[in-house]
């Protein structure tokens, strides 16, 4: 759907609109609701007493007011938000998923909401929450849907936020954005996005919003001495692209951070095939690159102190007579020889020359993203992202952002111990410790911080990245995940 958000100074009521939106918390009204009621000669309370309605969450509840052309909304929709004392932001964030679903379902092009403001949070953060769950909430995939309900494209909403924060609202709308270009890039099916196909994508967006862009072709890769990125890329027809871009402050900046993300466009798993089952989700190998560029989006239009530097390592996993194979040792930009045990650990390859090469750029701290294991997603489940830092201050800062931008993320430990296991007796590293499967995400976040001194965070997003079924903020398929907290990381917006 096609939404526009427009925050109001003014009162619910007070805004020309044929529907009105207003809160149920605990069977009660809010302040909005009581105001509408006391004008409709308490019709919304009698509606709500013969009805019987709670206002569990997301329940909600379309009431005619009779209003004549002109004079106030026609109709009124109570929206239930639970119990009050359980009330967080994240209630506010569903909240306007939900809301902007449910209006668009009844088929009004134009409505205003209240902006659920409660003593919990300020007026700043809700009216935050409820745009960027609005517009999370009213993505939709169906660019390649011919028929159907689901190809309605065009579908317009004008929403209107009743005593919202204007700044925070446009915060939202840039950062919600940004969540869903990403996960545009992550929905597009494989046949399209390729790994030339992202890094167009890329230099278009550097172009359009003032980045600076570098792309490298398979040549200039194996040049530069990339040999564990371009071992994965070797077997495909669609050869690799090395993707950079920057933000640069006007002001001379405060910090330079480096964010690098996996993009593998398909992961079949090569030569250690994975079985058909486990191809299915492999298009969103990408979505640690997607969260990168799509992180890039916001930064560029919200214009922090700091350096911001992108780096994706894009290609693709096949199988073919150039393919690399199990027991090829590859020489990696850093000199470091590695021995791969198992061509469906190709992401770590990939990220290790990114690593390398963001480090010796100059970036004081690094930031990277991947779907990487397996092993990750039976740890912490499809909710939660692993958080992996070979430097605890660093560590906390990426966490601390996550939990402000509302993104689940949960530390794991990066066991030196565990390291052995991936010394090779022929090179100086193997990509896997062979047949355990044992601490599996650990032992991929050791073997990534052998490419730098530098303090690094790998957020393992094998989980969140993607999911089968629609979810409280949209529907099936790339989730963006990541974006609001490399956003919030660098940019301090929900920061006090
Ligand atoms: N891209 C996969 C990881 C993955 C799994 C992402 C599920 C999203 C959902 C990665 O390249 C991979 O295949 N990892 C292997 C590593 C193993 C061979 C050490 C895995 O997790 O099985
Ligand atoms: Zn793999
Ligand atoms: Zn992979």
């Amino acid at each position: 759907m096609e939404l526009t958000l427009k925050s109001a100074r003014r009162y619910v009521d007070e805004i020309p609109a044929p529907l009105a939106v207003v809160g149920v918390w605990g069977g009660e009204f809010s302040e909005e609701g009581h105001k509408l009621d006391a004008r409709h000669r308490k019709a919304l309370s009698k509606m709500m007493e013969e009805l019987h309605f709670k206002g569990d969450f997301g329940e909600t509840l379309l009431i005619p007011l009779g209003s004549r052309k002109g004079e106030g909304p026609g109709f009124a929709l109570l929206f239930g938000l639970g119990k009050k004392r359980g009330v967080s932001l994240e209630t506010v964030r569903k909240a306007g998923a939900r809301l902007v679903q449910e209006i668009a379902r009844l088929g009004f092009k134009e409505a205003v909401s209240e902006t659920f403001l409660s003593d919990k949070f300020g007026k700043k953060e809700a009216s935050y929450a409820l745009a960027e769950g609005a517009l999370l909430g009213g993505y939709a995939w169906n660019k390649y849907k011919t028929t159907g309900p689901a190809s309605k494209r065009g579908e317009k909403l004008r929403l209107w936020l009743a005593r919202a924060s204007g700044p925070a609202v446009e915060q939202a709308a840039i950062v919600a954005e940004a969540v869903n270009y990403a996960r545009d890039l992550v929905n597009e099916p494989p046949n399209v996005l390729t790994p030339a196909e992202l890094a167009q994508r890329a230099s278009a967006m550097a172009q359009e919003l003032g980045l600076e862009v570098e792309i490298w072709d398979e040549n200039q890769i194996k040049q530069a001495g990339m040999g564990a990125f371009y071992g994965v890329a070797q077997g495909s027809a669609n050869p690799p692209r090395f993707i950079q871009l920057t933000y640069k402050p006007q002001n001379p900046a405060s910090r330079v951070i480096a964010m690098v993300g996996k993009g593998l466009t398909f992961d079949t798993g090569g030569y250690s095939l994975k079985p058909s089952e486990a191809q299915i989700t492999m298009k969103c190998d990408m979505a640690g690159a997607a969260a990168v560029l799509g992180a890039m989006r916001a930064i560029a239009r919200l214009k922090p102190e700091v350096e911001v530097r992108a780096y994706v390592a894009a290609a693709e996993n096949m199988i073919s007579g150039t393919a690399y194979r199990v027991s090829d040792v590859l020489t990696s930009l850093s000199g470091k020889t590695i021995e791969v045990l198992n061509t469906d650990a190709e992401g770590r390859l990939t990220l290790a020359d990114a690593i390398t090469y963001a480090d010796r750029q100059g970036a004081e701290a690094i930031v990277e993203l991947s779907t990487l294991t397996g092993a990750c997603v039976v740890a912490l489940g499809e909710k939660i992202a692993g958080l992996f830092a070979n430097d605890a201050r660093w560590g906390r800062e990426v966490q601390e952002a996550a939990e402000r931008a509302g993104e689940k993320v949960w530390p794991l430990p990066m066991e030196e111990e565990y390291l052995e296991a991936l010394k090779s007796s022929t090179a100086d590293l193997k990509n896997t410790h062979g047949r355990s499967r044992s601490g599996g995400a650990i032992t991929a976040a050791l073997f990534l911080a052998e490419f730098t001194e530098k303090p690094l965070v790998h957020l393992d997003i094998a989980g969140p990245a993607f999911t089968e079924k629609a979810h409280a903020l949209g529907p099936a398929g790339g989730t963006g995940f990541g974006v609001r907290t490399l956003v919030e990381l660098l940019s301090d917006i929900l920061a006090d």
